[in-house]
């Protein structure tokens, strides 16, 4: 199928090239979960969060297809691949490496990806974007509440203590650079938001709120220390000259 075949070309390329990075994260996104749930199974978690975290994965494997097959709507069918995300630090099958893979992808990453994935579709008016984003955005809240949930009923006090300090390094602030950076607004801006392909200030703008009114506060009520994370935050909107809420 060929997607809005009428769209000015570089509307096509912009929207092929935003799917098919999509299409990527999300392969990423369904690695993660399947370590995900093999390192609840090697920590004695019980069945029905290994289920979960394994549900999410495919769910995960099913919108990368989906998102491969907008793309090539679009003409778009290769880009380079992402780096693989992956928590460094303590042995595999330690609560500790559950913990941290846990919050970096549900309670960060995929909260993030809900409130992207909203702001796309609220602006998105093709009936069969919308059908996709919606598709997709119903499993990312899923997702997202699995990490909370988990992090809420499962750990110790001392365990979410311990959480803060690993959240400047979750943020990706270093690999994320290039969206504290001013670029001129594209040409077409107007229509490609239209379509759901938000410009970069936008997408700063959620990044930096949805963090700030969002995931921190909640993290703060299940007693974690947010302090580090939000001064990191705040450097990195500094250069970008946003007021971080
Ligand atoms: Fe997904
Ligand atoms: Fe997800």
């Amino acid at each position: 199928m060929k997607h809005l075949a009428g769209e000015a070309p570089e509307v096509r390329r912009e929207l092929g090239e935003l799917w098919a990075f999509r299409a990527r994260a999300e392969g990423n996104a369904a690695e993660r979960f399947a370590r995900l749930a093999a390192g609840l199974e090697q920590t004695g978690a019980t069945g029905a969060w290994i289920e979960e975290a394994r549900e999410a994965s495919r769910e995960e494997r099913a919108h990368e297809a989906l998102c491969w097959s907008v793309a090539r709507g679009f003409g778009v069918s290769e880009v380079p691949g992402l780096i693989a995300s992956e928590v460094r630090g303590p042995a595999e099958g330690t609560r500790e490496r559950v913990l941290r893979e846990l919050v970096a992808i549900c309670c960060i990453s995929e909260t993030l990806n809900v409130r992207v994935m909203a702001a796309s579709l609220v602006m998105t008016r093709d009936p069969e974007l919308r059908r996709v984003q919606k598709e997709i955005l119903r499993d990312e809240v899923g997702h997202s509440a699995l990490g909370w949930r988990y992090l809420e009923r499962e750990t110790s006090a001392g365990e979410r203590g311990a959480v803060g300090s690993w959240l400047p390094g979750m943020l990706g602030l270093d690999s994320r650079h290039r969206l504290f950076q001013e670029v001129a607004p594209h040409p077409k801006e107007g229509r490609l938001r239209e379509l759901g392909c938000l410009p970069r200030r936008d997408l700063r703008g959620l990044f930096v709120t949805t963090l700030g009114r969002r995931i921190f506060p909640r993290l703060e009520a299940l007693g974690v220390p947010t302090t580090e994370a939000r001064a990191r935050l705040g450097e990195a909107c500094h250069g970008g000259g946003e007021r971080l809420v």
